[in-house]
């Protein structure tokens, strides 16, 4: 049995005080899930501050590609790695689009990551105008393909995936658990050709508008270990109930 990992990406939100009531919300309450929030760069020592000797783990959203240098707005796996960062998103397709990252520099990222011991989170997605092409499998195969393609089946073994189809992200459209699962299904099955132990552990999450109520019915199917949640993450009763859903 995989345990539930429910991920809070907080995207661009928050404020010290809007951030300081919702932890002490998220960490009143137990959840039957391992939860983590993913926070903005400057919040990640508020959140190394008051999380500290809780079950709620933390994380960035993102991590460069490249080991330190004249990178002008980056921040380095080991300054992550510093402050005992435990996850780092990596190709949320709001990076894909709106930065330009390639499979390859996913790839990149995420082997950054584990050379500090911070998982990364790989997300991979597809559009809607390539699930209506019928090219979803093929796309997100695509995605995987270089992250397996360039980590050691150690390091896979240290990786969290997560499929966010991108026309259910922020858009209040979920996929049915069936088409989620039929994903997650054909993702897990490309893990397994590279090692199936890994691929039996790995834990592969969904996100794209969870919400409390239809966490549930997700997280039912057999491939679907949690959820990377967006919106519902940044209220802590909505983000508490989809841990415990
Ligand atoms: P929403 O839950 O707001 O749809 O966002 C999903 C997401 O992008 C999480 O990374």
């Amino acid at each position: 049995m995989r345990q539930k990992l429910v991920i809070g990406n907080w995207k661009m939100h928050g404020s010290l005080a809007a951030n300081a009531a919702l932890l002490e919300g998220i960490k009143a309450a137990p959840a039957r899930a391992k939860l983590a929030v993913c926070a903005p760069f400057p919040y990640l020592a508020q959140c190394q501050t008051l999380l500290s000797g809780s079950q709620v783990a933390w994380g960035a959203q993102d991590v460069s590609s490249e080991a330190r240098g004249a990178f002008t707005g980056e921040v380095a796996a080991s300054m992550l790695g510093e402050f005992g960062c435990g996850y780092a998103l990596v190709g949320h397709s709001e990076r894909r689009t709106y930065h330009g990252e390639t499979d390859a520099v996913v790839a990149a990222k995420a082997l950054r990551a584990l050379e500090f011991d911070i998982v990364p989170v790989v997300c991979v997605g597809e559009t809607l105008a390539e699930r209506e092409a019928g090219q979803t499998e093929a796309v997100v195969g695509r995605q995987l393909q270089a992250v397996l393609d360039a980590l050691s089946i150690e390091q896979l073994g240290r990786i969290v995936l997560a499929y966010e189809p991108v026309w259910a992200i922020g858009t209040g459209k979920t996929a049915t658990s069936a088409q989620a699962q039929e994903v997650h299904a054909a993702l897990r099955a490309r893990v397994t050709a590279k090692d199936a132990g890994v691929a039996a552990r790995m834990a592969i999450l969904y996100g794209g508008s969870v919400k409390p109520d239809n966490a549930a019915e997700l997280f039912s199917m057999s491939d679907i270990d949690g959820g990377l949640i967006g919106g519902a993450s940044l209220k802590a009763d909505d983000f508490l109930a989809i841990g415990n859903a």
